[in-house]
C-alpha cells in the first residue's frame, strides 16, 4: 500500500532523514519507534506532504505521492494524526470532528461517519458540544484520532498519540487502534511507548539519527537484546 524508497530529507542545510526506506500493507499496524529527535515526526512530514523529500520516491497504491501538497495526498486516503494533537481549541468536539470530512468524497456522507466515531469514542458524543479546550488529555486525543478518521482513510499516520497521558488513558488508546485493523485500515503508529507499540503492531522500525536502524517482526524485536536495552529498560 505504501511503498517509501530511499527518501532523504533536509531542515534547512541540515540533513535529517537519510534513505528511509519502509512499506505498509493493507489492513497492516506498523509501528515506527525512536528516542526523541530521531527523526520520526521529519518522516511523517515527509510521507504527507509537508516537507519535502530531497530524493527517493513514496508510493501510495501504486501512484507517487512525493511532490503532491498536503491536500491531495489526504484525498488519496491517508490520514495524518498529528503530534501534539493540534485541535481548535476554542471550536466545539463536533465542529474539530467536521473539519475531518471536508474533502468532496466523504463530506457527503459526514453524519454517518460522525456516528461512527461516536461509536468508537463514546465519550465523544458526550462532549460534543464542548469546547476541545476543556477536555482531558486523553479526550483531546479521541477527537485529534476522530477526526483523522472523518476523512474515511486507507491509511492512518498516528504521531505519538500517547504522549503525556496516564498509563491506563494509554491502554484503552491503544486497544482503540488494534481494532481499526477490523476496518480493513492500516496503521502508521509513531511512538517512543515502544513496549506498547509493539505489542499491537504486526512491525516496526527503530529509527535513530534519521536512520532505520533496525526492522522486523515486532514479536521477534521485542525479544531482541538491543531493544531491550535501550527501550525497555532491561
Ligand atoms: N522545523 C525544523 N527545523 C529545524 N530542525 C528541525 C525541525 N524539526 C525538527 N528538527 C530537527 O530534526 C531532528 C529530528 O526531529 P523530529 O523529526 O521532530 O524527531 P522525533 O519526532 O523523532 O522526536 C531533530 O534534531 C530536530 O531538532
Ligand atoms: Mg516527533
Amino acid at each position: 500500500m505504501l511503498d517509501v524508497n530511499r527518501i532523504d530529507a533536509f531542515h534547512g542545510r541540515i540533513q535529517a532523514l537519510w534513505e528511509i526506506s519502509l512499506t505498509i500493507g493493507e489492513a497492516e499496524i506498523v509501528s515506527l519507534v525512536g528516542a526523541n529527535g530521531a527523526g520520526k515526526t521529519t518522516l511523517v512530514n515527509t510521507l504527507t506532504g509537508l516537507l519535502p523529500s530531497a530524493s527517493g520516491s513514496v508510493e501510495f497504491c501504486g501512484k507517487r505521492i512525493n511532490g503532491l501538497k498536503s491536500h491531495a495526498i489526504v484525498e488519496l486516503g491517508i490520514s495524518h494524526i498529528p503530534e501534539g494533537r493540534r485541535l481548535f481549541p476554542d471550536m466545539s468536539v463536533r465542529e474539530n470532528l467536521e473539519i475531518g470530512a471536508y474533502l468532496r468524497r466523504v463530506w457527503k456522507r459526514k453524519e454517518e461517519t460522525l456516528e461512527e466515531v461516536y461509536r468508537l469514542f463514546p465519550k465523544l458524543r458526550e462532549r460534543q458540544g464542548q469546547l476541545a479546550r476543556t477536555l482531558s488529555g486523553g479526550e483531546q486525543q479521541m477527537v485529534a484520532m476522530g477526526r483523522g478518521l472523518m476523512s474515511k482513510p486507507r491509511l492512518c499516520i498516528i504521531d505519538e498519540p500517547s504522549s503525556g497521558l496516564a498509563p491506563i488513558v494509554v491502554d484503552e488508546l491503544f486497544r482503540t487502534i488494534e481494532g481499526l485493523r477490523c476496518s480493513g485500515m492500516a496503521v502508521f503508529l509513531i511512538e517512543q511507548n515502544v513496549q506498547q507499540a509493539l505489542e499491537i503492531a504486526d512491525r516496526a522500525y527503530v529509527m535513530e539519527n534519521g536512520r532505520i536502524v533496525i526492522a522486523g517482526e515486532s514479536k521477534r524485536l521485542l525479544q531482541e537484546e538491543l531493544i531491550k536495552k535501550a527501550f525497555l529498560g532491561m
